[in-house]
């Protein structure tokens, strides 16, 4: 899979990439990321980006030409499955969102900024509007970063563990169960006695009890929609 991330603020994205199993995966090959400068498509000398909204009103907004000449050079190389755009105003991204994009060869991630990019960007270009929460961030990188994250580590080959990514939250509509490890007991407090057991069918039994109660107490909306599936 293969993520392009358009930016004006590319500092921000290099190094997140370049750490922990973001680039363990690169360098396996098995992911690409690439992170572009709008500014590099400035329509002058001055690396204009953005302007004053038609219309009047506060704050800037992004111009349609750097960012058609960033996603037109990028779509003579090769065909992109989607064109993401982040913006509080999308769609909310969920564990089922990335489990879907993992499924797609290459990605366009286009951050929004200021006041947020031209509406033609949107109709011509855009395929999904995504929004990470509701909230608004100072700019669309960090939801660029969480959104990537999320779906890069579903790749083959990301993870050390492949299966882990099946038992995270949510892979099942509920959350993960407590874990636990070495020393059994610390400072008087032990780690419940069925994980030492050695009984695998009772440990499972304990997680998916753990998962629902869990599941029930903090996120009652998922809980509610889970209980006929494991009842
Ligand atoms: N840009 C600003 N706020 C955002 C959000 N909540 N999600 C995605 N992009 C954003």
């Amino acid at each position: 899979m293969r993520i392009d991330i358009i930016t004006c603020v590319p500092d921000l994205l290099q190094s997140f990439f370049q750490h922990s199993i973001l680039k363990r995966g690169q360098a396996n090959g098995v992911i690409e990321v690439y992170v572009h400068n709008l500014r590099e498509f400035a329509v002058n000398q001055h690396g204009q980006i953005d302007d004053y909204a038609f219309g009047g009103g506060a704050g800037m907004v992004m111009m349609i030409e750097p960012i058609d000449r960033c996603i037109t050079a990028l779509k003579a190389e090769r065909h992109y499955d989607a064109v993401v755009y982040t913006t509080p105003d999308g769609e909310l991204f969920s564990q089922e969102t990335a489990n879907r994009f993992s499924l797609f060869g290459n990605i366009i991630i286009l951050c929004g900024h200021y006041k947020g990019v031209d509406q033609r960007i949107r109709d011509q270009f855009v395929t999904h509007e995504i929004s990470i929460g509701d909230y608004v961030l100072s700019g669309g990188e960090l939801a660029a970063a969480v959104i990537s994250d999320a779906i890069l580590r579903l790749i083959p080959g990301v993870m050390n563990d492949e299966t882990s990514a099946l038992t995270d939250s949510f892979q099942d509509g509920l959350l993960a169960p407590p874990v636990y490890t070495r020393p059994a007991e610390y400072k008087g407090w032990q780690v419940p006695e069925v994980l030492l057991s050695g009984h695998q069918a009772k440990v499972d039994e304990w997680r998916m009890e753990q998962s629902l109660l869990r599941t029930k107490e903090r996120r009652p909306n998922l809980y509610s929609n889970q209980t006929e599936i494991h009842f």
